[in-house]
């Protein structure tokens, strides 16, 4: 007799995201939206503050010299309002791009009409640095660096330490993505000196998706007056906003504030960035080595892997249908991601939300007894695209 799939789910019966965000949250994430607020309420105004003062903490910036400021929308509304409030009209941006990410802050300074180089390593490569440094040598009219801290389109770890030595040597201002990376993996913008970094509240900080937010220095801030090309976008006029009642200026999402307050006490509770790193460090660790005895190939060595998404080579049995491999995924309860290389077919899956080591198991059971029914004998990948660096 053919048993029936053991099905995983989350607290609620939901179906596990082993997806780049919006990602599994915890019961309690989700019940602290059952109620109302009021926009102008003082417990909500506090409950703003108490986010972007714990948001300054996890980002290693000092409340003297940062300050963190929300926007409404998903990630890419905080990395627009990052690029066009920072970068003025006349202003010269190096973008350094590995993937997706890269190239829609490209696409954002195009339409926003911003100058811009681009500097372009493929998709499963580390930028290199001496290249870097050799435009910023070669063109000085070069003002702000762009750099992705994890290029969630393969799971690749940028080098940003070294990016940020060389925007301090330099003297550029330095713009960091970190939407996939935050709370996660270490970033401090103090040490870093960095001008701005823009993340989510929907990603390792364990939120429901509604709010971007931009870290960034009051210095910078200050001379970003009269940058902005859009007002729902315009950093500078939506911290004065905070600064004058503590209020945001247009209407807040706010279920989603109260979630991602609820959220970042649990992050805090796990024990912050140090525990919250190891556990996503683990469910990495597992879900590679369970594939890889599949037969799996994961896109990157692990020197270049951020434990937070991998990217995994399309078998090429043609017996392997992704579109079945998928929904036997999702009906035992596991939710994957397709592939967003240009260099190869691929598939990814995330290790980080409210997952942990058992999660990443169950999938792996899940993933072999699917193989079994499929019987599929190769997942290795038909060629290899190049040998991992
Ligand atoms: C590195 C990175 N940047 C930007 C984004 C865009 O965020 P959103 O889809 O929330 O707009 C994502 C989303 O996954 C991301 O991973």
């Amino acid at each position: 007799m053919i048993q029936a799939p053991s099905k995983a789910m989350s607290e609620t019966g939901d179906p596990l995201l082993l997806t780049p965000g919006p990602l599994t949250t915890s019961k309690s994430v989700k019940e602290a939206m059952l109620h109302d607020w009021g926009s102008r309420d003082s417990a909500f105004i506090r409950m703003n503050s108490e986010m972007r003062d714990l948001l300054l903490d996890i980002a290693g910036a000092d409340p003297q010299t940062f300050a963190a400021i929300p926007i409404q929308g998903s990630g890419t509304f905080a990395i627009e309002a990052m690029l066009t409030t920072f970068v003025p009209r006349q202003g010269h941006i190096l973008l350094i791009v590995n993937g997706a990410y890269g190239h829609r802050a490209k696409e954002i300074c195009r339409i926003a009409g911003r100058g811009l180089t681009l500097y372009e390593s493929p998709e499963d490569a580390l930028p290199s640095v001496d290249e870097v440094e050799a435009i910023l040598k070669r063109e000085n009219s070069i003002t702000h660096l762009f750099v992705v801290h994890c290029e969630t389109t393969s799971g690749i770890l940028n080098p940003i330490e070294e990016i940020a030595r060389l925007a301090r040597m330099y003297q550029k201002d330095l713009l960091v993505d970190s939407m996939s990376a935050f709370g996660a993996l270490p970033l401090n913008c103090d040490r870093l000196q960095l001008t701005a970094v823009a993340a989510s509240s929907n990603k390792c900080l364990q939120g429901v998706p509604g709010i971007g937010f931009v870290i960034c220095n009051l210095a910078s801030l200050e001379s970003a007056k009269g940058n902005a090309t859009s007002l729902v976008l315009d950093l500078q006029d939506q911290y004065q906003g905070f600064k004058r009642n503590g209020q945001w200026r247009f209407t807040p999402p706010t279920h989603a504030i109260s979630a991602f307050r609820q959220a970042i006490e649990e992050f805090q509770l796990e024990g912050g960035l140090v525990a919250r790193n190891r556990r996503y460090s683990n469910n990495c660790r597992i879900l590679i080595e369970g594939m890889t005895k599949l037969g799996f190939k994961p896109l990157l060595s692990t020197n270049l892997q951020a434990p937070i998404i991998v990217t995994f080579r399309m078998p090429a049995d043609p017996k392997f249908i992704f579109s079945t491999f998928y929904d036997e995924l999702k009906r035992r309860g596991y939710v994957i991601y397709p592939g967003k290389l240009t260099v190869a077919d691929s598939f990814r899956v995330g290790c980080i939300g409210a997952l942990d080591a058992e999660h990443m198991h169950g999938f792996i059971e899940a993933v072999r007894e699917i193989l079994l029914t499929m019987a599929i004998d190769l997942c290795a990948p038909l060629v290899s695209i190049r040998s991992p660096e």
